[in-house]
């Protein structure tokens, strides 16, 4: 059994980038399995911010393979930018990147179909990072898309101009359209994919089945948080992939029988970015010091996140969903200070107490119900602060499943590992 997952257990953001670049050294081979550009993974290099999109976050790590896979949508402009970054960094991605041939482009109408149905829908939008994701995923399920390794063969522009054209009837259906430049967004999409052909297009299903079958220990990074899942997350304001670990196995091709460890990752407290329900949302000055302590504001859009305290009804529902086997809480030290720290541990829905999340978290009143906690000011990554102890435990036994490390900054080695 030798894969491993790492996925985010509320509506995104949790700093997988940083634990993912933080445990890689104990993987060969670490994978990307579903979303695409609309993921932001923040990484510290030498001191350097970066922000990953769509390639996974091994990659500044000399003897790690990273692997695109199959369920994972490309945008080759949004690649090529972020493999520009990475290159005039010294970091050799040719040798160390791997994209399944079954992953699906995102092309620049798809863009255009998501800016023209969230205008349309007005104050209902989803808060779309407007990247493509939803309509390329309706051209996957609905049998349309076009693949990275359509490129390879001699009808691919047939495909590319036939979706084309099928999205520009799509989008007389719409009153008003965004602005969109389609042909200097198709050059741009047209030299993208030209410097794509250059990258190691592969067979990714039968790479990671070998790499299995020789012991390779491999790490599935995900996008997005299970509350973002298109199944299980906050329909409609959800993201169109499954972000759960069962989206590992459709994405890398890989059975469940090999998945190990299911790292669950949140925040000492709890954000969202974008439109829909969010029980313990803080509209207040506590919610505003979170964010501006926090500095949180999206790594894709730059808009700012919504803040609010920890929601443990909410957790223990991601929790089972995804098999969590170990814990790990990012962002403790941006509560240091705070004189009290609160986490809801249930839910009134409309006079009676509920510790499970309904259909709709915005239909009915709910009132999330809190534990109160006193604060910290942890600086240390050798010893833990007492009340951080007496927060993270309390976490712990309400949810049953051990903390494997506190994260306290954004740097690769903030980190207090229980596991040494
Ligand atoms: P991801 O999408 O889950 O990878 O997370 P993002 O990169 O979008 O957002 C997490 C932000 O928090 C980034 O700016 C990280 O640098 C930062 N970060 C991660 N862990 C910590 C931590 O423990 N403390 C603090 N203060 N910042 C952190
Ligand atoms: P990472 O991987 C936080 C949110 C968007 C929007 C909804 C749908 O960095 O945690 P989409 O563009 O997928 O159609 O947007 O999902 N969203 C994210 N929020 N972190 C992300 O990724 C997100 N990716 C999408 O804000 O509400
Ligand atoms: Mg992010």
């Amino acid at each position: 059994m030798a894969v491993d997952v790492l996925l985010g257990l509320q509506w995104g953001d949790e700093g997988k980038g940083k634990i993912v670049d933080f445990l890689t050294s104990s993987y060969d081979i670490v994978c990307r399995f579903q979303g695409g550009p609309n993921a932001g993974h923040t990484l510290y290099q030498d001191g350097k911010k970066i922000v990953l999109h769509t390639i996974p976050s091994g990659i500044f790590h000399e003897k790690i393979v990273n692997v695109i896979g199959n369920g994972v949508v490309v945008n080759p402009v949004t690649l090529m930018q972020e493999i520009d970054e990475l290159e005039s960094r010294g970091v050799d991605v040719k040798s160390r990147l791997l994209i399944c041939d079954r992953a699906h482009f995102i092309l620049p109408t798809h863009r255009w179909l998501d800016a023209a149905s969230e205008r349309a829908k007005g104050s209902t939008k989803i808060g779309s990072t407007l990247r493509g994701i939803g309509p390329t995923y309706m051209d996957k399920t609905g049998r349309n898309g076009v693949r990275i390794g359509d490129m390879l063969f001699d009808n691919f522009q047939e495909k590319v101009n036939y979706l084309i054209e099928k999205h520009k009837t799509l989008l007389t259906i719409y009153d008003e359209l965004p602005e969109f430049d389609l042909a200097q967004e198709m050059n741009a999409w047209n030299d993208a994919v030209a410097r794509l052909r250059q990258y190691q297009i592969i067979n990714a299903i039968y790479y990671l089945h070998d790499a299995l079958k020789t012991g390779k220990r491999i790490l599935a990074e995900g996008a997005q948080g299970s509350m973002l899942d298109i199944d299980f997350g906050t329909y409609p304001y959800v993201t169109s992939s499954n972000t759960v670990s069962a989206g590992v196995c459709n994405g890398l091709g890989i059975p469940p029988t090999v998945v190990n460890r299911v790292y669950g990752i949140t925040k000492a407290y709890c954000t969202r970015v974008g439109s829909g329900p969010f029980p313990t949302e803080l509209h207040d000055e506590i919610g505003e010091k979170i964010m501006k302590c926090g500095g949180e504001f999206g790594a894709t859009t730059g808009r700012p996140r919504r803040c609010g305290w920890i929601d443990l009804v909410q957790l223990r529902y991601s929790c089972f969903i995804n098999g969590v086997t170990d814990l790990i809480i990012t962002k403790a030290d941006v509560l240091n200070g705070f004189d009290m720290i609160k986490a809801a541990t249930s839910y009134n829905v409309k006079g009676t107490k509920s510790t499970e999340l309904p259909m709709y978290l915005d239909q009915e009143m709910i009132e999330p119900q809190y534990d109160n906690f006193e604060g910290w000011s942890q600086t240390s990554v050798d010893s833990i602060e007492e009340n951080l102890e007496i927060y993270v435990s309390a976490i712990s036994d309400y949810l049953t499943i051990p903390v494997k490390m506190i994260s306290i900054g954004p740097g690769r080695d903030e980190v207090i590992n229980f596991s040494n």
